[in-house]
């Protein structure tokens, strides 16, 4: 049975810590499920860990809807969670039309949009019609031509903007919210305001839970981890490791060995070879 908005909530309310990793595939959704992660979030950062492009901008709902369909069969117990990409949800019908995809399509258990009050409608019409929807407030990075990627709110009445932001978001039937790349202070004082959860990422630590993107957790990206993250592996060096070293195997004829080939009775092939010279 998968983690429901339910269980979300009571982990909030029994002060129990929710941890939230971003999956794009079938073999980092197993690997996460297998391991407890109880949120799973196909983030659209996939456009720049899995796709290569250089922000979540140029992302479509149907990337999203491939890459969250395969997190969806990887998983059996998280509840999974896909993002709307950029100006999907601009209108009220392109926000059913593109919370419909990921729910039936990929059959998402909610989705995600970026934005406060100016989206609050929207989440409240989504919510009506029976999708669970979860926040993303600070540095939102579908806004990061206007916002720059930095720490957000860090004056008095953006701070203000901001809290005003999530209790509009939790009025309007959000059941969590994401507070990325805000001052620890200020994500500890929205917590303490809301209900619903709080889910950080280089938010502190008073938050109800933390998002990391699979790359920067487990040290599979390319260049330095952003400030806000903990490798708790360094994965990338393991896998240069392995390839380098099956590169030379295979260089010197170490690999394969009779240990991973099938045999043949020396008879049975000299019948094949037969008469071809
Ligand atoms: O797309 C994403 O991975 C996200 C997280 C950084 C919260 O939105």
């Amino acid at each position: 049975m998968r983690i429901s908005l339910r269980d979300v909530q009571r982990m909030k309310d029994r002060g129990e810590r929710i941890a939230m990793v971003t999956a794009y595939d079938y073999p980092s959704a197993r690997l996460a499920d297998r391991a407890g992660v109880p949120l799973l979030l196909v983030g659209d950062s996939l456009g720049m860990v899995m796709l290569g492009h250089d922000s979540t901008l140029p992302v479509t709902l149907d990337d999203m809807t491939r890459h969250a369909a395969s997190v969806v069969r990887g998983s059996d117990r998280a509840l999974v969670v896909g993002d709307l990409p950029f100006l999907t949800y601009a209108t009220l019908p392109d926000a059913v039309a593109a919370a419909r995809q990921l729910m039936q399509d990929a059959g998402v258990q909610a989705i995600k949009l970026e934005g406060g009050q100016a989206v609050a409608d929207i989440v409240r019409r989504l919510v009506e019609l029976g999708v669970p929807v979860m926040g993303h407030l600070g540095f939102t990075p579908q806004s990061q031509h206007q916002l720059g990627v930095r720490v957000q709110a860090k004056e008095a009445a953006d701070a203000r903007r901001l809290i005003e932001d999530a209790l509009a978001l939790q009025a309007a039937g959000a059941f969590a919210i994401v507070l990325e790349l805000v001052p620890a202070p200020l994500a500890e004082a929205v917590t303490a305001k809301l209900a619903i959860p709080t889910i950080g990422i280089g938010a502190g630590a008073g938050c109800a839970g933390q998002v990391q993107v699979w790359h920067d957790l487990l040290g599979l990206g390319d260049g330095k981890p952003p400030r806000h993250a903990k490798p708790f592996a360094m994965l990338r060096e393991t896998i240069d490791a392995a390839l380098k070293a099956y590169v030379e195997d295979v260089a010197h004829a170490r690999f394969p060995t009779d240990a991973q080939s099938a045999t043949m009775e020396p008879a049975v092939l000299a019948e094949a070879l037969k008469g071809l010279g």
